[in-house]
């Protein structure tokens, strides 16, 4: 595999040093990172060459900047930020027509799996759909952007959204995200747990990987699957 540079934004967080630290696994090398305190991209990118790919896991504040620098720059983009508003969704979706985007609000492959097995529930009548997602302490955003991810599978496949989705907060817990089907007489729980950070680090890098090959455009992960 050819070796590719990546700039990471949000670096020194949990995810972004996550990233760095399997990023050699991918043959990714991290040239650069950025952070609140650091400075924009745009600022970094006066003083060093184009990397060939952006990874963005800082907050939604930036997304709007890391975008149109990207943009305006010519880098692919994989963002995995989650509490984004519609504005912010808006700039990336904007930025997709110059370059390529993926945007997961999840990396990891089993998310993926989850979202498919929830096509068994289509033409199911007479279940209340709840969904479920625990996390961390000091996560920001609720619910998670998973939760509403997989909300979006739900309505996409079977046409009918979740009837609620409920947000717990506590202790280190990485993400479990669980949809309960319940009927009168029977009820039905899919659930994923990731157990270390390193599951969305991996589905990053290997995010990074494919969109440099790809066009401009808005992608997501199922995108790499199928
Ligand atoms: N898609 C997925 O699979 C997945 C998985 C896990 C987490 N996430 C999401 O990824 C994001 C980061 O999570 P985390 O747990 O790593 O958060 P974190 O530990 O709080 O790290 C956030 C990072 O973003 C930086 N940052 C904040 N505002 C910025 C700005 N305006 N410009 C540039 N950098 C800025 C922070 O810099 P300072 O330290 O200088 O403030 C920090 O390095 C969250 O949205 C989270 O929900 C997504």
């Amino acid at each position: 595999m050819k070796p590719l540079s990546i700039v990471i934004a949000g670096r020194s967080g949990r995810m972004g040093r996550e990233i760095e630290s399997i990023a050699t696994e991918h043959d990714l090398s991290v040239v650069g990172g950025v952070d609140r305190s650091s400075g924009s991209l745009a600022n970094w990118l006066q003083a060093h060459p184009k990397p060939d790919a952006v990874i963005d896991f800082s907050l939604p504040e930036a997304t709007r900047e890391i975008s149109s620098t990207c943009a305006g720059h010519g880098i692919p983009l994989v963002s995995g930020v989650t509490g984004l508003r519609e504005i912010d969704r808006q700039d990336l979706e904007r930025a997709a027509k110059k370059i390529p985007v993926l945007y997961s609000a999840n990396m990891s492959i089993g998310v993926q799996m989850l979202a498919r097995a929830l096509d068994s529930l289509k033409g199911a009548e007479g279940f209340d759909v709840t969904i479920e997602e625990t996390h961390h302490r000091l996560k920001k955003d609720r619910p998670s952007g998973t939760a509403l991810l997989l909300n979006e599978e739900l309505k996409e496949r079977t046409g009918r959204a979740a009837d609620e989705i409920v947000s717990l907060r506590g202790g280190g817990i990485v993400g479990t995200h669980r949809v309960f089907a319940f009927s009168d007489s029977e009820s039905l729980t899919f659930e994923h747990n990731a157990l270390n950070r390193t599951v969305f680090a991996h589905g990053a890098c290997r995010a990074a990987r494919w969109v440099v090959e790809r066009g401009p455009g808005f992608y997501r992960l199922r995108d790499i699957l199928s």
